[in-house]
């Protein structure tokens, strides 16, 4: 196992009513800014819950976040809060709005020029606005992380970044916030926790068993609850296993002193960058595809996830790695996420060639040459990658 030095400093408030509490969590004194998306949180009543709340608190409120948020939005909450003298953020949301409020938090005291570079330069931040959240769809854990991803939709540009002074003090967990999700964000929910999972385990076989079977717990309540939140949207032990999971997935935990692979997400980022595929559907694409091309040097841990995972016993190595991709690809599939970019529209016959090559150009133009455990998804094998996923 790899050294390592873990600290996941955000308090998780999970559970029926928990909203209520955020009013022991923020300072009484704060100017707080509520930031949410297109409206979700109006229609499914957790605003006024947030309200409900927050009486006696100060409070201002900046909507519109889109998802996948955009720098240019994020800019406007960026000006309001200076004005306001805000020194407390509350996002309430899903991926989208924590990201762009994390992007906020850091923005609002940023003393360079441009608070772009933090994400085009990793220009280093000194300070940010503390934040706390109140999470509606459980998929990107960003609710209790440092990550965050934004875009720039002039330049198309998606860009990440890390930094433990966005890591929110608080994030409410309730399940009952999450019984309006659509079915097509719940399942894209449920794969990109899934991907998550597979993008700190599925690498070399370390002998890491705690990551390993936490890892692989995760992905099999994933698989048996996932389609229960479709069939029965409104089951509260079904939503509370999945959110409690997508947590888990991306908290920093299962990643810790073993390798990681995020070829996934990074080539995902560039096909929302370019095409507008929603996150969880551009991961569905790149997994199965990413894991055969890649079958030579993760052969053995494909071969682990097949048999804990799948019950997968019989058979060659090969064909057990061929089993387990199917396995993955149908349960996507399942979950109602097509795993082919022809399945939306995107390289269509005659296409292929340049889709692909614009795809390796912005991986390329990001700095994006080096990704898997190896550093060794060059282009060249992104391309392969991406032709696979055709
Ligand atoms: O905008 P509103 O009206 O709120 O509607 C949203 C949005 O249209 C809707 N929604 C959210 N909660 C709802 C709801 N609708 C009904 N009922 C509810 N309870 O769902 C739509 C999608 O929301 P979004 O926040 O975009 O989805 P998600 O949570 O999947 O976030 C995706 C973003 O997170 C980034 C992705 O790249 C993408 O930009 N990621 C962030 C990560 C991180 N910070 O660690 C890691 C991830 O890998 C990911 O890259
Ligand atoms: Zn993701």
């Amino acid at each position: 196992m790899n050294n390592f030095n873990y600290q996941n400093p955000t308090r998780i408030l999970f559970g029926k009513g928990q909203i209520a509490e955020i009013a022991n969590q923020i300072p009484a004194d704060a100017k707080i800014l509520i930031t949410y998306g297109g409206g979700s949180i109006k229609r499914n009543g957790t605003l006024d819950q947030v309200h409900a709340a927050l009486e006696g608190f100060t409070y201002h409120e900046f909507g519109g976040i889109e998802p996948n948020p955009t720098y240019g939005t994020l800019m406007k909450a960026v000006e309001l809060a200076r004005a306001e003298g805000i020194d407390y953020l509350l996002a309430v949301g899903g991926g989208s709005v924590i990201d762009g409020t994390k992007f906020i938090a850091a923005a609002i005291p940023f003393k360079g020029e441009d608070p772009w570079t933090i994400l085009s330069e990793r220009a280093p931040i000194e300070s940010a606005v503390p934040l706390g959240n109140v999470l509606t769809l459980p998929a990107t854990g960003s609710e209790s992380n440092s990550g965050a991803v934004i875009t720039r939709r002039e330049t198309n540009d998606k860009l990440a970044f890390m930094n433990p002074l966005v890591f929110p003090t608080f994030a409410v967990l309730d399940p009952e916030t999450t019984f309006s999700l659509p079915a097509n964000q719940t399942a894209n929910g449920v794969v990109d926790a899934f991907v998550h999972v597979m993008e700190q385990y599925l690498t070399k076989c370390e002998n890491a068993p705690v990551q390993d079977r936490y890892a692989e717990g995760l992905l099999l309540t994933l698989i048996e609850e996932g389609p229960k939140v479709l069939a029965t949207p409104d089951s509260y032990e079904a939503r509370a296993n999945v959110m409690w999971a997508a947590n888990q997935a991306l908290n920093g935990l299962i990643g810790q002193g073993v390798s990681q692979d995020w070829a996934t997400h990074m080539i995902g980022h560039e096909i929302t960058a370019l095409h507008g595929l929603d996150h969880g559907q551009t991961l569905a694409v790149v997994l199965p595809s990413l894991m055969n091309v890649m079958r030579g040097q993760k052969g053995a841990k494909i071969v682990q996830y097949a048999e804990r995972v799948w019950n997968i016993r019989e058979g060659s190595e090969d064909e057990r790695i061929d089993q387990a991709i199917a396995k993955t690809r149908e349960f996507f599939e399942q979950m109602g996420i097509p795993t082919r970019l022809t399945d939306y529209g995107v390289a269509k016959d005659g296409e292929h060639t340049s889709v692909v090559s614009a795809l390796v150009e912005q991986l390329k133009r990001h700095g994006m040459v080096q990704l898997g455990e190896e550093g060794n998804i060059t282009p060249e094998v992104s391309t392969r990658i991406l032709a696979e996923a055709v």
